[in-house]
């Protein structure tokens, strides 16, 4: 089965020079490329065969909202997806599980696929905490969408990404990866979770996905694809991983 690659590019490159050559190389059936705003149009010019995402949707559709960006407008510029949740953002920018809540219902009122990251940090897994803390983010994330039946929807995706083994792929990193049997206990969980909310998503797993780890993580019952950041931006590596994803 060919599994989903997602493309979460952050805030990289730097140059729309360099957006457009990092769109080229990511540019697949089922790869989901996710530049920052300023780069969405020039990307969605390059790309022919993957999808447009984008990083972040604001949950209002109009109005006096500095610096923020509606679900509307991503779709004017073809955007199919939005990455919403994200830990950088719950954790740095104090995004909130509410905030998150109401910009799912804004992605799915506008026919755009939300991917909603969820994980614990390092300090609620040594808890024991990681079933409740996702339980709620899930529970959460899901509270406010439109009526109507899921296959009116577009598709939906839930990225989990356990805080503590994003980027560390640096060298010196202080955790390992996660390993893909916890995944695949974490995609059971949160597919008993799912089952008593009004959806049908698809799972992805997140967190230091390399070309030397993405087979094991797509290999994982239930895991749909996987959620990139670092490995996207190096052309060489990510087309590697995405031949392993369409062979998966
Ligand atoms: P990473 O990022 O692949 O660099 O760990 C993943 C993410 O933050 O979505």
């Amino acid at each position: 089965m060919k599994k989903i690659l997602i493309a979460n590019w952050k805030m990289h490159p730097t140059t729309e020079v360099e957006a457009r050559k990092l769109a080229k190389a990511a540019d697949a059936e089922g790869v989901i490329v996710c530049p920052p705003f300023p780069f969405l149009s020039a990307v969605a010019k390059v790309i022919r065969k993957a999808q447009l995402g984008a990083q972040d949707v604001f949950w209002e559709s109009e109005g006096a909202f500095t610096g923020e960006v509606s679900a509307g407008e991503l779709k004017s510029l073809k955007v199919a997806a939005v990455i919403i949740g994200h830990s950088e953002r719950r954790m740095h920018l104090g995004e909130t599980d509410e905030q998150i809540a109401k910009k799912v219902g804004m992605a799915l009122a506008d026919g755009i696929t939300p991917i909603v990251c969820v994980g614990e940090t390092a300090g609620e897994r040594d808890q024991g905490l990681t079933n409740e803390v996702v339980g709620r983010q899930l529970r959460a994330a899901f509270s406010q969408i439109p009526a109507g039946a899921d296959t009116e929807r577009p598709p939906i995706y839930i990225a989990y990404e356990p805080i503590w083994a994003i980027s560390t792929n640096k060298v010196g990193a202080a955790a390992p990866d996660e390993s893909p049997e916890d995944v695949a206990r974490m995609v059971d969980y949160m597919q008993g979770i799912v089952r008593g909310l009004p959806i049908e998503p698809m799972f992805l797993y997140g967190g230091s996905v390399r070309e030397d780890n993405l087979r094991s993580f797509l290999a994982c019952p239930g895991v749909s694809g996987a959620l990139v950041g670092g490995a996207s931006l190096k052309p060489a590596e990510f087309k590697k991983m995405i031949a392993q994803a369409a062979g998966a």
